[in-house]
C-alpha cells in the first residue's frame, strides 16, 4: 500500500499551500521566484475550482502535515496531454515520496482522466528528478538549450513524456 496520497488543494489548505510554494529551499531548480503572499494567495484560491490547473498536497499516512505539491497541468485545447509536476520539502526528501507522487500523478492522468500523453519539464541540472522519471519509464524527448535562466546562467530544459501503453505495460 502506498505510504502517500494527494490531496485537491481545498479552502482550507490554502495557508498550508501558500507555505509550501513560499519555501524557497522547496524550489531548489526553479528560474522565477514566487510572487508576493498575497498575489500567490488570489492563484491558489482561483485554482481550487480550476479544470486546467489541479494543485495537490501530497500527504503521508503517517505524518499530521503535508510532505509536498503535486500539480497536474491542462492545456485549454486539451488533446489529451497533460503535464505533471511536484516537490518535496527538504526535510521529507529521499524516502520516497517523490517517486511515490510521480507515480500517482501518473495512475491519476490515465487511469481517472483517459490521458493519452504526459509530460514532465525539469531542469536539466535537476538530477534527482530526472532518474525518477528515467527510472519510471518517461522518454526523454527533447532537450531545449539554454531555455532557463536559472542561478544567473542560462541551463538547458528537458521534456520527458510517457504514453499510456506504456504505463499500461510497466504496472502488468
Ligand atoms: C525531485 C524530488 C521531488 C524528489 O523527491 P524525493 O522524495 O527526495 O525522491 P525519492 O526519495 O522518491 O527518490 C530519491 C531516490 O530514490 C529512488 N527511488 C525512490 N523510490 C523508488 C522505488 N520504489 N523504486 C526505485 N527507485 C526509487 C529514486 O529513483 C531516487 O534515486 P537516487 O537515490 O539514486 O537519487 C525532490 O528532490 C524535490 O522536491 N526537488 C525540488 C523540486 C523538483 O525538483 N521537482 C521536480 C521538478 S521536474
Amino acid at each position: 500500500m502506498n505510504a502517500i496520497y494527494l490531496k485537491r488543494v481545498a479552502e482550507q489548505d490554502i495557508e498550508r499551500t501558500c507555505e509550501i510554494f513560499l519555501d524557497k529551499d522547496a524550489w531548489p531548480y526553479e528560474e522565477s521566484e514566487a510572487p508576493d503572499y498575497n498575489t500567490l494567495r488570489g492563484r491558489v484560491h482561483g485554482n481550487l475550482d480550476s479544470n486546467s490547473i489541479l494543485n495537490y498536497l501530497i500527504c503521508a499516512k503517517n505524518d499530521e502535515n503535508s510532505v509536498g505539491l503535486a500539480f497536474i497541468w491542462i492545456p485549454e485545447k486539451y488533446q489529451k496531454e497533460i503535464e505533471i509536476g511536484c516537490t518535496i520539502l527538504p526535510s521529507h526528501r529521499k524516502k520516497g515520496y517523490g517517486f511515490m507522487a510521480t507515480k500517482l500523478l501518473l495512475q491519476y492522468g490515465f487511469e481517472d482522466m483517459g490521458a493519452h500523453r504526459i509530460t514532465a519539464e525539469c531542469n536539466a541540472q535537476n538530477t534527482i528528478s530526472t532518474r525518477i522519471l528515467e527510472t519510471i519509464g518517461f522518454r526523454r524527448e527533447a532537450v531545449f538549450i539554454e531555455r532557463l535562466l536559472w542561478n544567473g546562467k542560462w541551463t538547458d530544459q528537458i521534456v520527458y513524456a510517457i504514453l499510456d501503453r506504456e504505463y499500461f505495460e510497466s504496472i502488468k
